[in-house]
């Protein structure tokens, strides 16, 4: 009886650390979501046209991608060992076997926000640019 107990305790914790680590995956996967809104769904779409330009959203969608990208080295500093279920991209194990240079991969998608541009369309190619550098490396094509 006390054996079944212990066992079927330590299966309940298996079970947590596969969540807990599935939670962290799907976190992460939220931050490149919400980064790809802004500079997809926002300003791709006004570059090609398929929205009609709007000053205000394109603040709005820089500002959120400068409070967002600082974020990428916190919160990709654990590695879930697992991608999210049904995913279509994830995470390179490299990212884990060489933090310190996916973390150098920041800093320039930060400063191809802040930088000033010409236009927007610039603006979504120097910002894009950066962030291919990172997933060239980093992201994986699960499917
Ligand atoms: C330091 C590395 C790094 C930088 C910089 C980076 N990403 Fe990512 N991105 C990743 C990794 C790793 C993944 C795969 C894991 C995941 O999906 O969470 C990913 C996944 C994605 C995905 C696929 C999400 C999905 O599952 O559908 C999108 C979209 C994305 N990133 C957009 C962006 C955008 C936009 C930027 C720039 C503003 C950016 N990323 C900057 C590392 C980075």
């Amino acid at each position: 009886m006390l054996r079944t107990v212990v066992v079927v305790g330590m299966l309940l914790l298996g079970v947590g650390a596969v969540l807990a680590q599935q939670e962290i995956a799907v976190q992460q996967d939220n931050l490149m979501r919400g980064q790809a809104k802004s500079l997809y769904d926002v300003m791709l779409k006004m570059v090609k046209g398929d929205i009609p330009y709007n000053q205000a959203a394109v603040d709005n969608a820089i500002k959120e991608l400068e409070e967002s990208v600082p974020k990428i080295a916190t919160l990709f500093a654990t590695n879930p060992k697992q991608q999210v279920v049904n995913a279509t991209y994830g995470s390179s194990q490299k990212i884990w076997q060489n933090k310190a240079d996916f973390d150098s991969k920041i800093p320039p998608v930060v400063k191809a926000i802040a930088d000033d541009k010409a236009s927007l369309r610039v603006a979504y190619n120097s910002i894009n640019d950066r962030c291919s550098d990172c997933h060239e490396t980093y992201r994986l094509k699960l499917k």
